[in-house]
């Protein structure tokens, strides 16, 4: 399947605002989070899409600047030790007007920030824009110094689970973020403090010659490949990361697709499109081009009639009674999930820069 289709389905579902709903057409996910809107947002640069993409960032600048005083207080008062209540972080998700969603969702959730301004970054660096404009650069410093007071506490992990956790996914988005704003600001705060995060992680989140789903929590997540891919905290090739994706291989890959983590019940804790799509691109950035395919085929397996792709598939391991239990609550499962689409055009480019391997069928 062409990646047309995945960038054609992407952009007949991008609101007017810019706005990248989840996923419009399911119950739960009219909305539109910033996790999965920032890394939908680095696909359409990467497929070349780069007005689409510039549409998203002003859309969430101006999102983030309708905050700018409450976030100046929070910041502010992080600086004396006060740590806001659970809605006076600001928002995972929004409705595509920039409007806050508060309906019963988890709030506090740190990663989507992080992915946004990596997302930026990338579209600076992508799409060749001239320097951030008054606005964008506006917002993405109040959302450095955001990350910045705020990285160390414990917060929903980018499964919306886990309150009172500190994350090893999280930490990696924060650190990524504030990375990229270094970069485009020359940002030295943010630079000392992505520094200080990694350092953290490398303390506090590696058991075992490898890394670990949160602070004391040895078990892997799916989500631990963002650390090198793209995040870059450790390298593909770095012993510890090498270590953490083949015990996420050995616990996670079901019937060739992955899951989020062991103990995953959502929708009986299926196989997850972007996931498989994601350990694909890992595979492709370390050189494995052999792997890298064999995670598109699958996720290529897994498109509807009408070429759209799914949240996440059962597997022999799902548990059928959370899978019934959300299906009766929710309706099938959402498809088509713009982030799974967005994931699919990142691994077909990264496996377009990489040597068809030997046996291998030219696509
Ligand atoms: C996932 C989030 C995702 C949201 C929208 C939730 O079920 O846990 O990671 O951002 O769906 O796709």
């Amino acid at each position: 399947m062409s990646r047309d289709v995945d960038v054609g389905v992407i952009l007949a579902h991008q609101a007017a605002s810019g706005a990248y709903p989840a996923s419009p057409s399911f119950s739960q996910y009219p909305h539109a989070w910033l996790r999965d809107g920032s890394f939908v947002a680095y696909a359409m640069d990467r497929a070349g899409e780069h007005a689409s993409a510039a549409r998203f960032h002003a859309w969430v600048a101006r999102t983030v600047l309708a905050f700018e005083r409450e976030v100046e207080d929070l910041v502010a008062g992080a600086a004396s030790g006060i740590v806001p209540d659970e809605f006076g972080f600001l928002p995972a998700r929004y409705g595509v007007d920039g409007s806050w969603r508060q309906d019963g969702w988890p709030n506090f959730q740190l990663d989507g920030y992080g992915h946004w301004l990596w997302s930026l970054g990338e579209h600076v660096r992508l799409a060749r824009t001239p320097p951030l404009g008054r606005d964008l650069g506006r917002a993405a410093d109040l959302v450095g110094r955001y990350l910045g007071a705020f990285w160390h506490e414990p917060c929903y992990d980018a499964w919306e689970e886990f309150r009172s956790q500190l994350h090893t996914a999280t930490l990696a988005s924060v650190h990524g973020g504030l990375r990229a704003l270094a970069e485009m600001r020359g940002d030295d705060a943010a630079a000392r403090t992505g520094r200080d995060i990694a350092g953290f992680v490398h303390d506090e989140c590696v058991s075992e010659g490898r890394f670990v789903k949160h602070v004391r929590n040895p078990a892997v997540d799916a989500s631990l490949l963002w650390l090198s891919t793209p995040f870059g905290l450790v390298s593909e090739r770095d012993p510890l990361m090498r270590a953490t994706v083949a015990e996420i291989e050995r616990v996670l890959v079901v019937d060739g697709g992955l899951m989020r983590y062991a103990a995953d019940t959502f929708y009986g804790g299926g196989a997850w499109v972007l996931l498989t799509a994601w350990l694909g691109w890992y595979h492709a950035r370390s050189g494995d081009a052999a792997r890298a395919r064999a995670c598109l085929d699958w996720v290529e397996a897994q498109r509807d009639a009408a070429g759209s792709l799914p949240e996440q598939v059962p597997t022999s391991r799902s548990h059928a009674r959370f899978l019934r239990h959300w299906t009766e609550r929710w309706g099938a499962v959402a498809t088509p999930l713009l982030w799974s689409h967005a994931m699919t055009i990142v691994l077909r480019l990264e496996l377009e820069g990489l040597p068809v391997p030997t046996g291998a069928a030219a696509r």
